[in-house]
């Protein structure tokens, strides 16, 4: 049971709510002069069995435990959490950890970041830049590109950035840890020298590392931060927290190779660019762009390395649960010459990129003679098992039904080898479904709510749609919490830093249940007005049962009466809008809708 589930259940809220007000029964529940507003009469309910309380009076609201202290005491959740759980002597998760690791890695964001200045200072205005900003200059960065990305220049000296950053407070160890330095017999040396700086960050915009390209023919072409506690160029994608925003807009997001290819692409418009920074693209950063948005469009060069690496991306489009387009740039041609050179030329690429899966077919067939049967047994084997991965049925059918025809074979053939295909070891390797973590039965949950919230945090595109859903909605705070936070807009990582830790305990759960991704904006739609309903229903539930009570004034009566009659319309309208949908529905895709 979570922290939060334990403390609804040692805690009653007749005691709790009692401390606020003076309450006395009525029928089965407890009523009394309301805490939050002033009158006479008492309009303040509280209900046992479902643990809420309700004023129906001026404030004309209600909720549960959380709620209830959070108005009275004016806290926020998490401390109002804070509060309870001492109260029911539960102990909240903590992130001790979590903080400690933050401290030490702030350290080396914060060696990486002065770094980061004093070299796009160098580049700015010392004069031993001069080279570097011609270099700049000749390849097409303007001045804003250069701030937007904090370009920078490391100059020759062995030890300029050390001297700088020892005076600045930081020791020569953080300098070695964050990868600033290296080891030499005589001691420590700057590990840049007489580069082009480009800044690598995080999602936050804090630098996690560099990359330094040479400017005078001398090797490797671009010299890295070796990997650190922070600088894992796996896990990071160059210019993210610059586009982020922008391709969440958009719905798009577009990568490159090289740092150059984003920052021209910045420049000219294309905000929604990043760069893979020459690595193979891993898990984790399509986890990255997923929160943003699903459409992924490589631009990646053509040779012969580029394609293996867009063909190895396939197997990312059932994470994406998309289909991933890739841009023909022109043979020997880099993204940043074709923008230089035509803007217009860039745009149209990104508008015609193809699907990845038939880029994979094109490149397949150009090696093969498919006119012999030789070449044709070797398409068939060169791409049955890519879309053997395919998960999604009409996207394998629609590919199954085109290496049908290309090679002139009988589809019904091919689905049979597809089925040994899908079966043996080698290609069947499915991903495992997500794990789904078992929860006890509770009686404080509610697993609509928790599905709604759980299809709101793993696909964050359906909360941009108008849903209708309300944080009132929800009857449990929890997930009120959750629901106002992630509705926010913000980034995963800045959502887990709003949340307390019970809360996130809460938040992780939801994220890692299993949502089937058939059908989402309908199956949303449908659990909005499904909460909705039940909100509605509770409330003239509430309403009815004060009124069977029999100590109520004439006024009390009448302005229940009104209150309920609202409601009644409400749920009526609500009626006619869930038959509407439901009919929309049937119409769309056939599904059963409502239940
Ligand atoms: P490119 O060689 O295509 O570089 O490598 P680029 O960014 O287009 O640079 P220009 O246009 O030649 O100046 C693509 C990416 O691969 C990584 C870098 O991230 C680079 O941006 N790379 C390349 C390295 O890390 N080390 C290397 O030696 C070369
Ligand atoms: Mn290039």
């Amino acid at each position: 049971m979570s922290a939060i589930e334990e403390i609804k259940q040692k805690l009653d809220i007749v005691e709790i709510a009692g401390q606020y007000t003076q309450l006395v029964k009525s029928g089965k529940n407890f009523k009394g002069v309301c805490p939050f507003h002033q009158e006479k009469h008492g309009s303040f309910f509280v209900f046992p069995d479902r643990q809420s309380w309700h004023c129906f009076g001026a404030c004309s609201t209600g909720g549960d435990l959380f709620s209830l202290v959070m108005k009275k005491e004016g806290l926020d959740f998490g401390d109002a959490l804070k509060m309870l759980a001492s109260r029911a002597g539960v102990t909240l998760p903590t992130t001790g950890r979590q903080q400690e690791d933050r401290n030490k890695y702030s350290r080396l964001y914060e060696a990486n970041d002065a770094a980061r200045d004093y070299y796009y200072e160098q580049l700015k205005n010392a004069p031993g830049a001069e080279k570097a900003r011609n270099y700049v200059k000749q390849r097409g960065i303007n001045a804003k590109s250069l701030a937007d990305f904090k370009l920078g220049y490391s100059p020759t000296g062995r030890e300029s950035l050390k001297n700088h950053l020892i005076e600045r407070g930081f020791t020569v160890q953080e300098l070695l840890e964050a990868g600033l330095l290296i080891e030499v017999e005589s001691g420590t040396i700057d590990r840049f020298h007489n580069r082009l700086m480009f800044p690598i960050t995080n999602h936050k915009g804090q630098t996690a590392g560099f990359g330094g390209r040479e400017m005078d023919g001398s090797q490797p072409k671009y010299l890295n931060s070796p990997e650190t506690p922070v600088f894992d160029k796996s896990g990071l994608l160059y210019g993210f927290d610059i586009a982020r925003e922008e391709a969440r807009k958009r719905d798009m997001i577009v990568m490159v190779e090289g740092y150059m290819d984003a920052i021209i692409s910045h420049q000219y418009g294309f905000t929604h660019t990043v760069a893979a920074m020459g690595t193979s693209i891993g898990e984790r950063q399509i986890d990255t762009i997923k929160k943003v948005t699903r459409n992924l469009v490589l631009a990646m060069d053509a040779d012969e390395a580029g394609e293996k690496a867009m063909l190895r991306i396939i197997e990312h489009e059932n994470t994406l649960n998309n289909e991933i387009r890739v841009v023909s740039i022109p043979a020997g041609q880099d993204p940043d010459e074709v923008i230089n050179n035509s803007p217009e030329t860039w745009k149209q690429l990104l508008e015609t990129a193809d699907p990845l899966l038939d880029f994979a077919f094109s490149t397949a067939a150009r090696d093969v003679n498919i006119t012999s049967a030789a070449g044709k047994s070797q398409l068939a084997e060169k791409l049955m098992p890519t879309i053997a991965q395919i998960q999604n049925p009409v996207r394998q059918a629609h590919y199954l039904q085109k290496l049908a025809s290309m090679i002139n074979v009988d589809l019904q053939r091919l689905e049979s080898s597809l089925k040994e295909v899908g079966s043996s070891k080698v290609y069947g390797a499915h991903k495992p479904p997500a794990r789904e973590i078992k929860q006890g039965k509770n009686l404080f949950s509610s697993p609509r709510e928790e599905f709604c919230l759980a299809m709101l945090i793993q696909y964050p595109r359906l909360g941009q749609k108008a849903t209708g859903l309300k944080k009132e909605y929800f009857a449990n705070s929890e997930n009120a919490e959750i629901f106002s936070v992630i509705t926010e807009g913000d980034d995963l990582e800045t959502v887990r830093e709003k949340l307390d830790s019970a809360s996130l305990e809460h938040y992780e759960r939801l994220a890692s249940r299993h949502i089937e991704p058939s059908g989402l904006d309908n199956k949303l739609r449908e659990c909005a007005l499904l909460l909705k309903e039940s909100y509605l229903r509770h409330l003239l539930k509430n309403q009815e049962a004060i009124l069977g009570s029999a100590d109520l004034t004439a006024e009390e009566r009448d302005s229940l009466l009104k209150q309920g009659n609202q409601v009644s319309q409400e749920l009526k309208e609500l009626f006619y809008e869930k038959s509407s949908t439901l009919e929309r529905m049937k119409r769309e895709n056939g599904t059963d809708g409502i239940r």
